[in-house]
């Protein structure tokens, strides 16, 4: 395959992380070090004013009335599931194709997960499919549908509020990769009853350890996932339900506010990166749509605003190109290489591969490139030239 990227290629770097924090940190040191100093002199190390600050600034980004910050994404997916009105012995439509937690979120509320198979161009939750099975195969106390807006980009909110009104289902909206993404101009954590967001260190925006927050515009599921986050407990030592120990440390509230002042401009960096290797790639002739091209792009909706959490392409023999960029210095990562409906925990659904084949055939090919805010155009000149260079 031809290359024609060389001319403009300025140096060659060393290596390309797939992700390096450090070079945010460096950007944002100053305030991060006095955010934490702030917290050790406040001596309030669990939820707190600084907690509350980040839950009005995180609704506010995202447009619901009300935010709950919580332990993790994982924490985060949970309390949204409880607060939704999910009970034992329901069950919830999701995504084969998501990190384990969107689904054993489901199991820790005592209720079982229909895994689905995925659009095959978007790579979230195909709502044709989810429509079908509510028609053919009604199903009693389906108590959610919860889309995951996959690598930053929205699942077909559309479609899935249609679902939802019809069939009377709440939408869980698990957004943990999506936070500044929209649909059709709304900001993701206000497009359905309820959504999560992960803070975890490698998610666009990202704490110095473990944190999630739920959004909803519904102030009574607000206080319930207030109480549920802190033992069920509205008030010390009296105790409504089982919730559980899911609060939020104020140094990662601290943290995340200082990053918060950056998001919109980093997901901006990350939007143009994925343009910059749009092009380069076809320039390369690697992915054009009418031969038969080694990469295949994801499709992007004319109504997501993406913010690429990964930047993720389809390889032919993926596997073998991942091997030779980790040789040249170039980390790679596979999200996810085993579809939830194949994985041991979920073995008691009765699923088995073939089911389930588009998540199956994606989990074959899928490898997200080098993606983060600080990313230098030589690096995705360099990237692409080895992707290149593999096919050639
Ligand atoms: C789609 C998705 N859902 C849920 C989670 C869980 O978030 P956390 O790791 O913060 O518990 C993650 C992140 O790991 C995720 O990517």
């Amino acid at each position: 395959m031809k290359s024609s990227l060389s001319p403009t290629r300025t140096t060659t770097p060393e290596s390309v992380p797939l992700l390096d924090l450090r070079r945010q940190y460096e950007s944002i040191r100053e305030d991060v070090l006095t955010a934490i100093a702030r917290v050790c002199d406040s001596q309030s190390f669990i939820l707190g004013p600084e907690v509350e600050a980040l839950e009005r600034e995180i609704a506010t980004l995202t447009g619901a009335d009300c935010a709950v910050g919580c332990a993790s994404g994982t924490e985060a997916l949970w309390l949204a599931l409880v607060a939704a009105g999910v009970k034992p012995g329901d069950s919830v439509i999701t995504t084969a194709f998501s990190f384990f937690a969107s689904a054993s979120a489901i199991v820790r509320a005592g209720a079982t997960p229909i895994l689905m198979d995925v659009d095959p161009g978007t790579l979230n939750l195909d709502p044709a499919l989810v429509e079908q099975r509510l028609r053919t195969k009604p199903t009693k106390k389906i108590g959610a549908v919860l889309p995951v807006h996959l690598y930053g980009q929205c699942a077909d909110v559309d479609a899935f509020v249609r679902i939802a009104q019809e069939f009377r289902l709440a939408i869980v909206e698990d957004a943990a990769q999506a936070i500044g993404a929209e649909w059709r101009g709304r900001p993701a954590g206000s497009l359905g009853a309820v959504a999560a967001f992960s803070f975890y260190p490698t998610k666009n925006l990202s704490a110095y350890g473990d944190a999630g927050i739920v959004t909803t515009s519904d102030p009574e599921m607000a206080e319930h996932m207030r109480r549920l986050r802190n033992h069920g407990s509205p008030r010390r030592y009296y105790h409504e339900e089982f919730g559980w120990n899911g609060r939020m440390d104020a140094i990662q509230a601290a943290v995340l506010r200082v990053k918060l002042r950056h998001i919109a401009c980093w997901n901006e960096s990350r939007r143009q990166h994925a343009g910059a290797y749009d092009r380069l790639l076809a320039d390369a002739g690697l992915s054009a749509r009418e031969c038969n091209a080694p990469v295949q792009l994801l499709t992007r909706s004319p109504h997501a605003k993406h913010v690429f959490h990964q930047y993720v392409i389809r390889a032919e023999r993926r596997d073998d190109l991942r091997k030779f960029l980790a040789d040249r210095k170039i980390g790679t990562e596979v999200y996810y290489p085993l579809p939830l409906h194949l994985q041991p925990a979920f073995a008691y659904l009765g699923l088995k591969a073939g089911d389930l084949p588009v998540a199956e055939r994606a989990a074959q090919e899928v490898l997200a490139l080098p993606m983060f805010p600080e990313l230098t155009d030589s690096e995705i000149r360099w990237v692409v030239e080895n992707i290149a260079e593999f096919y050639s």
